[in-house]
């Protein structure tokens, strides 16, 4: 069984690959981004709450976040593996997580902030499908729309530069503890996530092996 967490700074490819390793290893991926896109999309209470802070790029409450993400878990296609991307993002987080769901490995992104810049602003989302585009290394084949699903694309709210700054701040402030956190457990495999996708993938699949 894999149980894998995929942790790393904004815009280090951790949704790009998790799309991949998970319909290779045949299990869920499990975004908490994408998750609480989809309540904000949905103006459930969890998405109003929600929204304001994830268009200032700072973390969303961890009692908000643990108990959407203990409710995705209990599904039952959870039941036999899982790859969190995204969570746990703070200690608190890390700590609640080995009470309801174990983690077999976490493989961290590492990735000079320059290249993650480039990728962010850069970055286009389906906001039907979800698919993912980069304007540089990703284009769609026409211009502003969806290859997958004809949509017009757009750019997320938090990729503009001012809350990416915040996120990257976010990040080195209350996420980068937990390479450390993992690292005294034994279960931390950083990669160098610098390169193609298909030379980053291949990375993963050896860490996970
Ligand atoms: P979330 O959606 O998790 O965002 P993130 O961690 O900031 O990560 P990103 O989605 O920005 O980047 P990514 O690493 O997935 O990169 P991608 O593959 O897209 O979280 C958003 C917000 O939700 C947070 O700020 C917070 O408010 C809230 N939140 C989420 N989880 C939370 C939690 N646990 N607790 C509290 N709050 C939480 O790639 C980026 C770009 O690069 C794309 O354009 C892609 O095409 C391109 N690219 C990818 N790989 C390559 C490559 N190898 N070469 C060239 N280009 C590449």
């Amino acid at each position: 069984m894999h149980r894998i967490v995929f942790l790393g700074p904004p815009g280090a490819g951790k949704g790009t690959q998790a799309v991949e390793l998970s319909r290779t290893l045949g299990i869920p991926h499990i975004s908490t981004g994408d998750l609480l896109r989809s309540a904000v999309a949905q103006h459930t209470p969890l998405g109003t709450e929600a929204d304001a802070y994830m268009r200032a790029g700072m973390l969303v409450p961890d009692d908000l976040v643990l108990k959407m993400l203990q409710e995705r878990l209990a599904a039952p296609d959870a039941a036999s593996g899982y790859l969190l991307d995204g969570f746990p993002r703070t200690l608190v987080q890390a700590e609640a997580l080995t009470g309801f769901a174990p983690i077999d490995r976490v493989i961290s992104f590492d990735l000079p902030e320059s290249i993650l810049m480039e990728r962010l602003t850069q970055r286009r989302s389906c906001p039907k499908c979800g698919a993912v585009y980069n304007l540089v290394t990703q284009p769609p084949k026409k211009p502003d729309t969806c290859d997958a699903c004809g949509a017009t694309l757009v750019q997320r709210p938090d990729d503009r530069p001012e809350p990416v700054y915040t996120r990257l701040q976010t990040y080195h402030r209350q996420t980068a503890l937990l390479l450390e956190h993992y690292r005294r457990l034994g279960l931390l495999r950083p990669i160098d996530a610098e390169g193609s996708r298909e030379v980053v993938s291949e990375r993963i699949r050896e860490a996970v092996r």
